[in-house]
């Protein structure tokens, strides 16, 4: 495959960009692929009504072809298109959320070929709220099947120059605008369980799903105990995940990515100061220069030349972590040690980014 087409857009000026939007729009419609943005992270867009489309996105990313992909829509037609045995409480869901990044799993229909599915009976539906992907999706006029855009394994795309550094060679069609405001993925629910699965966790929450499927505080209360009893037998049951995203490596810079607490940080930090690196070669590292900390502004101090904020607030931690992940490989960091956010108080938008860096981080099993 040759070089993708590049080009410019600007969510604010989306009537400036129509001829753009509309061959983006024709090279789905014509099974090729396209790079665009979302609100969460850039996707990797395919017809999701033709398989051989399906397939051309699997080839691209080099994922496992059992790991289903999500399927984008721009209204409620596409939906009834896709997906069938729409329960109440998935319409109270995206009459909630939608567009915006909730991600619901139906029945899926039999215009849902099993390539995009992974083979599964179910579909991923998602209507993002970005304007530049509902309206390539309108001009596609079919659903688009778009995963992360990055390199299966990778940590996930959230700016245009890594989805051309990346991916230049492997899709027909990048579309680039500023980095993606969110900057982790969307929630994933699945609507097929008889109480609403998280399956990933997302900017809307566990309890923000639950809360809006309550009646009243009581009736959260009630749901909240049913569903932590749920997640529990959920997450015994690991040999077989209900998502099947879930059981491959995610997220993972080149650098190794190790979890920890500010005080081992630091601790770290003057031992291998001292004994030139090597701590019982535990966190291999050739070269001090090659070691950064990933931090937040109020916390820099503490590391010194060896820190790296990813911003003030946990909204920055989201957006920046991909990038900043990406920025530190180019680098040619080799070791970071990452703080542990999450200090027991933290928000449901702190703890779904930090699934993400446990899932990166290489000293703990999740
Ligand atoms: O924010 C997002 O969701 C981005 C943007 C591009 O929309 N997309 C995204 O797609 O993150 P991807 O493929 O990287 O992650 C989709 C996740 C995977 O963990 C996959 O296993 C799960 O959703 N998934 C998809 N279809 C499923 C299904 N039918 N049942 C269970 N899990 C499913
Ligand atoms: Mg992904």
């Amino acid at each position: 495959m040759g070089e993708a087409i590049i080009n410019y857009v600007q969510e604010n000026k989306l009537h400036d960009y129509q001829d753009i939007l509309e061959s983006a729009g024709n090279i789905i419609k014509n099974g090729g692929t396209v790079i665009f943005p979302t609100e969460t992270v850039y996707g990797l867009g395919a017809n999701a009504l033709d398989p051989r489309a399906a397939k051309r996105i699997y080839k691209a990313k080099g994922r496992p072809s059992d790991n289903p992909l999500i399927v984008h829509i721009s209204d409620y037609e596409m939906l009834d298109q896709v997906a069938k045995d729409i329960s109440p409480e998935a319409r109270i869901l995206m009459d909630k959320y939608w567009p915006g990044p909730l991600t619901l799993i139906f029945y899926k229909k039999d215009t849902i070929p099993a390539e995009t599915t992974g083979g599964l009976e179910t579909v991923a539906v998602r209507m993002p709220s970005s304007p530049i992907a509902l309206n390539i999706i309108r001009w596609a006029e079919v659903p688009i099947a778009a995963p992360s855009a990055n390199i299966s394994g990778k940590p996930s795309i959230t700016s245009g120059k890594y989805a051309i550094e990346e991916m230049n060679e492997r899709v027909d069609m990048i579309l680039i605008d500023e980095d993606s405001q969110i900057g982790i993925e969307s929630t994933v629910v699945d609507m097929t369980t008889s109480i609403p699965m998280v399956l990933r966790p997302g900017s809307i929450s566990q309890k923000d799903i639950l809360r809006t499927l309550s009646s009243s505080e009581e009736d959260y209360e009630k749901l909240l105990e049913k569903y932590e009893d749920i997640i529990f037998f959920g997450s015994t049951n690991e040999s077989e995940p209900k998502s099947p995203g879930m059981k491959y490596t995610h997220y993972s810079p080149n650098a190794k990515l190790i979890l920890l607490n500010p005080e081992e940080i630091v601790l770290h930090l003057s031992q291998m100061e001292q004994d030139c690196i090597n701590i019982n070669n535990e966190y291999p590292c050739t070269d001090m220069d090659k070691l950064r900390v990933l931090t937040t502004d109020q916390n820099m101090d503490k590391y010194g030349a060896y820190a790296v904020s990813l911003g003030a607030n946990e909204e920055a931690i989201g957006k920046n972590l991909f990038k900043t992940l990406r920025d530190l490989d180019e680098q040619g960091v080799e070791l970071i040690f990452c703080e542990n956010f999450a200090q027991g108080d933290e928000s449901e938008f702190l703890k779904a980014v930090m699934n993400r860096i446990k899932k990166a981080a290489s000293n703990i099993e999740y």
